[in-house]
């Protein structure tokens, strides 16, 4: 499966029915993963209050609630609902060959990871 710069496969979206969330980890990144009537939206899997997974958190509608104090997020966003002004990362999500991908790295991020394999391998050469 081939995917769009930035993008990384995270599961297959037969793994995620309408109306779930789960918690998931693409590389480096932990994510949470809530799959909806119109999609699939991705978040940090790290609440911003304490850093409690929303993974698990209670999944109604749009919006995702925090298992442990409450806050609650708009997946669409990753904007919190209750506790307004805080937010968790939010990032783009595409359905490819049935899996769910998501765009991990940003274009700065893609940058520099190809400056730095750039770098080492013109050292490893010299
Ligand atoms: S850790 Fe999520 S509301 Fe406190």
């Amino acid at each position: 499966m081939k995917t769009p710069l930035g993008f990384a496969p995270a599961l297959p979206l037969s793994a995620l029915e309408v109306g779930q969330g789960r918690s998931c980890r693409v590389g480096e990144h932990r994510l949470a993963l809530f799959r909806t009537a119109d999609g699939v939206h991705a978040l940090d899997d790290r609440c911003p209050h304490r850093g409690s997974s929303l993974g698990g958190g209670h999944f109604d509608g749009h919006c995702v609630t925090c298992p442990s104090h409450g806050w609650r997020f708009d997946v669409r966003t990753g904007r919190a609902v209750s506790a307004i002004g805080n937010a968790t990362g939010c990032y783009e999500v595409r359905i490819i060959d049935g899996m769910v991908c998501v765009r991990v790295e940003s274009i700065g991020g893609m940058l520099r990871s190809a400056w730095a394999r750039w770098r080492s391998a013109w050292r490893r050469e010299r």
